[in-house]
């Protein structure tokens, strides 16, 4: 089901709930003398702040929170009790089932996401959950008892209040919807707006077994293109192989310049780039005649004080020039535009079998799995030690039915 579909079906349940019947909002308030606009918590009265599996929500919750800037994320971020905030008018509340972990957790939490932003913040960039309460005008797309997923920041807390123009719809609270808010969108859209491919092209993928670079390496295999990917363990180049990446690299055990030197000697047309520095430098490096290098990010320098890997800067026009490549930076929030669009192909594909949504839920990690808010900081540091296959997520509560009164 697309996400427009999903979108009006939430609507149309929306509508029951108000009139008992399909009339729109419009058509219940005509005639009516217009009160001011007054923000409500849940549309059945009977059972006020209450979710719609009978259990209470509490007036407090546990959430992260940056109180001093660092890329350290521990030194950055505190676990705290708070109360349970409440939705404005456009808002909803979302009990979090589900949040995804993203590299950029300690770019955020060093204050290089938006330099104005002073501590204390709320960090954390999605999730999934169920809506337990919500503002009148977000009643119009979204109902209590809905499961959604959600791109919006403090998704690090046991509820969080989005906007419901940023939340979407899902079937069910599953932690694969998670890969595809930031992840999937991520490699979906800068390949198609910035990537140009072409069918038989080669595409190299850095970082490729990880969140976002799983769904690079089948975006790349759908355009028909051929499709390098590196990864750091045999157990990351199986699976690999597994999602249809053509010569998977694993840099621990083999050099990565000299594999593309010897098997790709007339160069890579395109590079999805996410580790920079030395990375970096190779990748442009092996560009081939008219290649296009896209910078989704520069890891290996997000633990450093200044955030960036070093790069070889200075010879990087002539480089460029001798070839007609390009380097090209993507960032998301500049490409929203593309978001619904993107986010409604690939739930078709989920929903055809046809995309694989690698989720690391900690199983393999050495405490074990990720459950509970405070176990965040568990799954930052496994990200940034490259032991993560697919998307880190964490589970922060139980299913709904286990902990109702019901
Ligand atoms: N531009 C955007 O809008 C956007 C959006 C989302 C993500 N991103 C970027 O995409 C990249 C991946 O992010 P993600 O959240 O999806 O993480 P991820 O790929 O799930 O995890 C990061 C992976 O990078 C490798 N890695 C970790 N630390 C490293 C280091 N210090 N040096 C080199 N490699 C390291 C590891 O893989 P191996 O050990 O297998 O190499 C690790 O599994 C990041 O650069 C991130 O900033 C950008």
């Amino acid at each position: 089901m697309s996400v427009s579909s999903l979108l009006r079906t939430s609507c149309r349940r929306a509508f029951g709930v108000i009139g008992g019947g399909r009339r729109s909002v419009s058509d219940l308030l005509s005639g009516v003398h217009v009160v001011p606009r007054r923000s409500i918590i849940d549309l059945s009265y009977s059972t006020h702040f209450m979710d719609f599996k009978g259990s209470s929500i509490p007036s407090s919750m546990q959430k992260l929170t940056v109180t001093r800037l660092s890329q350290h994320f521990k030194e950055a971020v505190c676990l705290n009790t708070v109360p349970v905030p409440t939705p404005g008018d456009g808002d909803l509340l979302v009990r979090n089932r589900f949040v995804g972990i993203n590299a950029s957790d300690i770019n955020y939490s060093a204050g290089r996401y938006d330099p104005s932003l002073k501590p204390p913040f709320d960090c954390g960039f999605e999730g999934v959950g169920e809506v337990v309460g919500l503002g009148l005008s977000a009643s119009a797309r979204h109902t209590i008892g809905e499961t959604v997923a959600y791109f919006s920041d403090g998704a690090f807390a046991e509820y969080t209040v989005v906007p419901a123009k940023k939340a979407m719809a899902v079937p069910s609270a599953k932690p694969e919807f998670l890969t595809l808010l930031v992840s999937g969108a991520t490699a979906y859209i800068a390949l198609k707006r910035l990537g140009e491919l072409t069918e038989g092209e080669t595409v190299l993928v850095t970082a490729a077994a990880g969140g976002t670079g799983q769904f690079a390496v089948q975006f790349a295999k759908r355009a028909g293109c051929h499709v390098v990917g590196t990864c750091s363990t045999d157990e990351k180049a199986g699976f690999l192989k597994s999602i249809g990446c053509d010569r998977a690299v694993n840099y621990a055990a083999e050099d990565l310049g000299q594999v593309l030197r010897q098997e790709y000697p007339k160069g890579v047309d395109v590079v999805y780039e996410s580790v920079g520095g030395g990375v970096f430098d190779l990748a442009v490096n092996s560009l081939a005649t008219g290649g296009r290098l896209i910078v989704i990010g520069f890891i290996s320098g997000y633990q450093s004080a200044s955030g960036v890997a070093t790069v070889k800067g200075g010879t990087l026009p002539i480089k460029l020039l001798q070839k007609s490549a390009s380097v090209r930076g993507f960032f998301l929030p500049h490409f929203l535009r593309d978001y619904q669009e993107a986010l409604g192909s690939m739930m078709q594909m989920v929903a055809q079998g046809t995309l694989v949504c690698e989720v690391d839920c900690g199983d393999q990690a050495q405490e074990g799995r990720f459950v509970g808010l405070e176990s965040v900081f568990r799954a930052v540091d496994h990200l940034y030690a490259g032991k993560n296959l697919g998307k880190i997520v964490v589970e922060v509560a139980p299913a709904p039915f286990a902990s109702s009164k019901l």
